[in-house]
């Protein structure tokens, strides 16, 4: 049997406080404090809690250069090989192994990788939290976070600050601040098959196409995009859209066509709660679309490199904006969260969490009459 280390991992030391009854009894201060270790690898579902030993077993081992054993594997290097950070050649260990070389052929900076993954939320219920936290409201905030860093900053001056000149509003300016962030979508209203079309079509069809020979094609969007690589795919789930059934689609930037996908498990609203972490208020949207990247494209360009990841959130964010103004030159509400359960999603959509998995949702439709949910218009450009 041959064996290597997984790809990549991390070492967390982390402390836990729990109440002691004999620290207290003793004349303590009944806390009591335990400090472990935890692993943290891309490839393995969760993170591992390891001893000691383990954790300097695992840097032992090259990641790319095989052991071939002559003996039995010590206790430790076989808990190691059970949990999938060794990896072995036995067929025993092919979950592990593949998930490592799957990981491995998408060229992550590891950094990023561990993050993007250990960031997933499943089945998280964002808002009951924050109501149980009372940080739902700005004066539950302020009694568990105090005071905010000021909305503005004053920084030394060098000279006299120089006024600029104010513009007289053009239609840009009239657009700009009509974008609110919908909270309250009409749910009696269906989005016209046109004004949908419409959308998609401003913020996620390719505008035009450039073949530089072979496989190689860069297609021209209304946003801007991290090495022209155009990485983050469109899926949607339609609940509310004239002449189309409501489901899962993936849309076709080139063709501008919906492909259907099979359905989720749920209901499409359940559904839709679920992956919007219990936001029932962007769960009512007649459209929902769940921006995820292709990491493979982008790190075909962006191999091991530290700013690929923040790359594709910067993609992310334009193509929102883009959504956000598409949506609203044509009468519509539109939002963006980050408040997501990525896993419910990989598994409806069946996007595999490090090649394909989500960064965010949006969504659009008409607005509600009435403003049930708050939404922010200080200057009073929508409501
Ligand atoms: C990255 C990002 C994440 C957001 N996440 C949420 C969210 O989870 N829930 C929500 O109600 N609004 C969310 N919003 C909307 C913001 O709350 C909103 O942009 C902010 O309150 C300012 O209001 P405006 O967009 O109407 O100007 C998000 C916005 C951005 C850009």
């Amino acid at each position: 049997m041959k064996v290597r280390r997984c790809t990549s991992v991390f070492f967390e030391p982390r402390e836990s406080t729990h109440f002691d009854l004999s620290s207290l009894l003793s004349g303590g201060n009944g806390l009591a404090h335990t400090r472990c270790w935890f692993a943290l690898a891309p490839h393995l579902a969760g993170e591992l809690r390891v001893s000691e030993e383990e954790m300097v077993c695992v840097g032992r081992y090259s990641p790319d250069e095989w052991v071939t054993l002559v003996q039995d594997l010590d206790p430790i290097s076989r808990r190691l090989l059970e949990v999938g950070l060794l990896i072995s050649d036995a067929p025993a260990c092919q979950t592990h192994r593949d998930a490592d070389e799957g990981y491995r052929a998408l060229h992550w900076w590891p950094l990023a990788a561990v993050t993007h993954h250990a960031a997933r939320w499943d089945a998280v219920n964002s808002v009951e939290s924050m109501q149980r936290l009372g940080t739902d409201n700005v004066a539950g905030l302020l009694r568990s976070c105090g005071a905010p860093p000021p909305a503005t900053i004053e920084r030394e001056a060098r000279g006299p600050d120089l006024p600029l000149q104010r513009h007289v509003p053009q239609s840009l300016d009239s657009l700009l601040s009509q974008r609110v962030t919908c909270r309250n979508f009409d749910q009696g209203r269906p989005l016209g098959q046109a004004l949908f079309s419409q959308v998609l079509e401003r913020v996620f069809a390719a505008q035009g196409s450039v073949n530089q020979g072979g496989d190689v094609q860069f297609l021209k969007k209304h946003s801007p995009s991290g090495g022209s690589l155009h990485a983050t795919e469109a899926y949607l789930l339609i609940q509310h859209v004239e002449g189309i059934s409501p489901g899962l689609y993936h849309y076709r930037p080139v063709d501008h066509s919906l492909r259907p996908l099979p359905s989720p498990a749920m209901p499409l609203y359940e559904f839709a709660c679920n992956a919007l972490a219990g936001q029932h208020w962007f769960a009512q949207a007649p459209v929902l679309v769940i921006y995820a990247p292709r990491i493979a494209r982008s790190h075909w360009k962006y191999r091991n490199h530290p700013k690929a990841y923040r790359a594709l959130m910067l993609d992310v964010g334009h193509l929102s904006q883009t959504l956000y103004l598409s949506a609203t030159d044509l009468g519509l509400g539109a939002f963006v969260t980050a408040a997501i359960n990525e896993v419910q999603i990989e598994q409806a959509f069946g996007l595999p969490a490090l090649a394909e998995g989500p960064f965010a949702i949006g969504g659009f439709g008409w607005r509600a009459s009435t403003q049930e949910i708050a939404e922010f218009d200080p200057t009073g450009s929508v409501w």
